[in-house]
């Protein structure tokens, strides 16, 4: 395979709200690629439904959204973390709207909607529901007002370089070349890993590609164990699963069962608007005692034309499935659709290995504890990805270029003679049916034999997009299943069903690293 080097100040991989958000900080201080495997435009940020959390509302104070924050982590968020969040959110916002992000408004003011745990309306969101679409177009178009960015798409990182244990750079393929980039800091920009569950509301490019870079690379991963999954994506054997975002239920839409009758409120005091790993359980449990695979969402209390102007994206992707929103009863069920751990970083982004800095959904600084908050990830991205930048920067300050490297196995592979399709399929079967929404031991301890069978797989040398895929996917889910045999107690997203209580160690976090296993780590 042909083979070059490059040589810049900044690495970012990435290109969702963290990674672009971090490139507009480091910008005017040197040279940066950053890398997307895709398209440049498709990643999770771009799907982003329900909108953007932040407490800017005549009624809101940032002490109240931090309570919120803090009361969904259950327990595990860390408690500075979030208060940075909370408080950077409004500047960043506002810096948003100043580069032209268009939120929706009531007449001249701002329009807040509300989601689950809130107890205040303050999500802002854009052309109804297609939020992430608006703050990639914003971020895009900043980052392009830079000459200094350089953007390469479709160009897959297979690992990270690193040197007695500081991070250098990256060996990426693009069209049919290895590329080795050099750079003074790298930022893990890569999102999360909703693929690895047969249903997911995440884009293909999520297969926690970064975790598994990271962990191959000798850095620490925290609290792998902790698996969002949405109450609500849309049901059908014969349509593409699609989120229909928690705002309908911030609207006023209620979930029934098949028999038609409401539920949640039998399950949690808020209802609906209960936090979605317990409105996501409630669908479970009712899908069991009706015998069904779905349930139902109701939007008959909400108004037609409201509905049409408030959900475009969702009212015409419905309808191109035969289910008028307006009319039509929507078959929904829940699906993985965010992890809350990831590369364990400080507040500054830093990661455990030097010069090696982490941002987004693929990172773990503690700000979501347990359990995310709805719509705090995309502020996560922007407070985050902006501090991460701004770290990366002090630290380039005072390290020289690389001069001379040796590269190790840059031949070629054979072609993988393995099925790996049929392997990802049987992989995703697996996450969610024995790592999934509620896991035990057994089920846990079932997924961890077949994960090492697989194991070769993670170790072999691949340098096609299709095997690395995979590849990661299986090192991702180890982590995630290790952690999840480790946290011997139901807290949060994670609820094992042959532990009730939250176990002995609930406070404290699990981690992992390569030569260390799967561990816990000290109290917070
Ligand atoms: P992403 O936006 O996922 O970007 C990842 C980037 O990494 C991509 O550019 C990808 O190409 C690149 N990448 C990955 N692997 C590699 C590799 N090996 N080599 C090179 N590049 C790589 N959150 C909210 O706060 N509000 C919402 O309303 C909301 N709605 C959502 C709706 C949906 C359908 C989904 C899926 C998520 C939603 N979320 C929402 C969550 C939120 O969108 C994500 O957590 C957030 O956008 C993640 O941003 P990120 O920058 O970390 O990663
Ligand atoms: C949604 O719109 O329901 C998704 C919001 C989120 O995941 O934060």
């Amino acid at each position: 395979m042909k083979t070059s080097i490059e040589k810049v100040d900044f690495l970012i991989i990435g290109g969702g709200v963290a990674g672009l958000r971090a490139a507009i900080e480091l910008a005017p201080r040197g040279r940066i690629i950053v890398l997307t495997k895709d398209k440049f435009t498709e990643s999770s940020t771009g799907y982003a439904q329900g909108g953007i959390a932040v407490a800017l509302s005549d009624e809101d104070e940032v002490g109240i959204h931090y309570e919120d924050t803090i009361k969904a982590g259950d327990g595990l968020c860390n408690e500075e973390a979030v208060r940075i969040l909370v408080e950077e959110g409004p500047r960043l916002i506002r810096e948003l709207i100043s580069w032209g992000a268009e939120f929706d408004k009531e007449g001249s003011n701002l329009s807040f909607t509300r989601e689950a745990a809130h107890s205040k309306k303050r999500i802002l969101h854009s052309h109804g529901d297609s939020t992430g679409k608006e703050l990639e177009r914003v971020l895009i178009n900043k980052v392009r007002s830079f000459p200094s960015v350089v953007r390469y798409d479709f160009a897959f990182t297979v690992d990270l370089i690193v040197v007695n244990n500081r991070c250098i750079g990256a060996s990426v393929v693009r069209r049919n070349e290895l590329i080795n980039i050099f750079a003074k800091s790298i930022i893990l920009a890569t999102g999360g890993t909703g693929q690895l569950f047969s249903r997911t509301t995440n884009p293909p490019i999520a297969t926690g590609d970064g975790m598994a870079i990271a962990y191959r690379a000798g850095a620490v991963l925290q609290d792998m164990e902790f698996i969002q999954f949405h109450p609500t994506s849309f049901y059908s054997l014969s349509a593409p699963q699609f989120l229909l975002s928690e705002a309908l239920r911030g609207e006023g839409a209620v979930l029934k069962n098949i028999n038609g009758e409401q539920f949640v409120q039998k399950y949690h005091a808020m209802a609906d608007l209960a936090p979605r790993d317990t409105v996501a359980r409630a669908i479970v449990s009712e899908m069991v005692n009706t015998g069904a695979n779905h349930v139902y969402l109701d939007l008959s209390p909400l108004d037609n034309d409201f509905v049409k102007k408030r959900f475009p994206l969702i009212y015409s992707t419905c309808l191109q499935f035969n289910v008028d929103i307006t009319h039509d009863l929507i078959p929904v069920s829940p699906a993985a659709h965010y992890i809350m751990g990831g590369v364990k970083t400080d507040l500054q982004g830093k990661t455990t290995i030097e010069g090696l800095f982490a941002s987004g959904e693929v990172a773990c600084t503690g700000v979501h504890g347990a359990n995310r908050l709805a719509s705090n990830s995309l502020l996560e991205g922007l407070v985050y990805g902006s501090r991460t930048g701004k770290s990366a920067a002090e630290y380039a300050v005072n390290v020289q270029g690389q001069d001379s490297f040796q590269i190790r196995n840059q031949e070629r592979p054979k072609p993988c003679e393995l099925n790996l399709d049929e392997i990802k399929t049987s992989l995703k079967q697996m996450m969610w049916e024995k790592v999934g929404i509620i896991r035990c031991e057994e089920s846990l301890k079932a997924a961890k034999a077949k994960l090492k069978e697989w194991d070769f797989i993670t170790k072999a040398h691949f340098l096609s997009r299709q095997e690395l895929e995979v590849k990661n996917m299986l090192t991702t889910a180890q982590l995630i299943t290790d952690s999840a045999l480790l946290r011997d107690g139901s807290i949060g997203a994670h609820y094992r069903s042959d532990i009730k209580g939250r176990g002995l160690n609930w406070r404290s976090h699990t981690e992992c690293h390569r030569e260390k296993g799967t561990t816990w780590y000290s109290e917070q």
